[in-house]
């Protein structure tokens, strides 16, 4: 039997009736149309689906909708400010941080929910925070690049502290 579950997506309210065994990949996706969260694997193991769930990242494919009910989520939808690229999206474009770009929804949102907590990061502590995202063409290094270049933008743009 479906329950009705209510999520603010992307700063918009949402209620929405669900079958108990729909994650949340699936309702993004199939209810919602938000169809820039990717599922890859389905086991938690790619990072492709990383949504924000109430300020942290997490395998949407592993969240059942129901468990998201009352939840605040973030999507590679709500990134871009008004017309404008995030700094991190704009950098992965600059660095070259994108080929198939399967990737890029869950890279983008890790490394932004990264520079939110830590808007400093080193090397190692990007590498960290998107270990849990894997991309099969770019061998990461760009990505990383992209990463620390928006860290600087941000600083720059007085977007972080310190
Ligand atoms: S689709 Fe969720 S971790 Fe791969
Ligand atoms: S750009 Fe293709 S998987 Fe990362």
């Amino acid at each position: 039997m479906k329950k009705v579950i209510t999520m603010n997506v992307n700063g918009r309210e949402y209620e929405i009736a669900v079958a108990p065994n729909r994650t949340l990949t699936q309702v993004l996706r199939e209810e919602l149309g938000l169809l820039g969260t990717k599922e890859g694997c389905g086991i938690g193991d790619c990072g492709a689906c990383t949504v924000i769930l109430d300020g942290r990242p997490v395998n949407s494919c592993l969240v059942l909708a129901v468990q998201a009910n009352g939840s605040q989520v973030a999507t590679i939808e709500g990134v871009a400010e008004d017309q404008n690229l995030h700094p991190v999206q704009q950098a992965f474009v600059d660095h070259g941080a994108i080929q198939c770009g399967f990737c890029t929804p869950g890279m983008v949102l890790s490394a932004k929910s990264l520079l939110e907590r830590n808007p400093h990061p080193t090397e190692l502590e990007v590498r960290e925070a998107i270990s849990g995202n894997l991309c099969r063409c770019t061998g990461y290094q760009k990505i990383v690049e992209a990463v620390q270049a928006a860290s600087r933008t941000m600083k720059k743009r007085g977007k972080t502290k310190g």
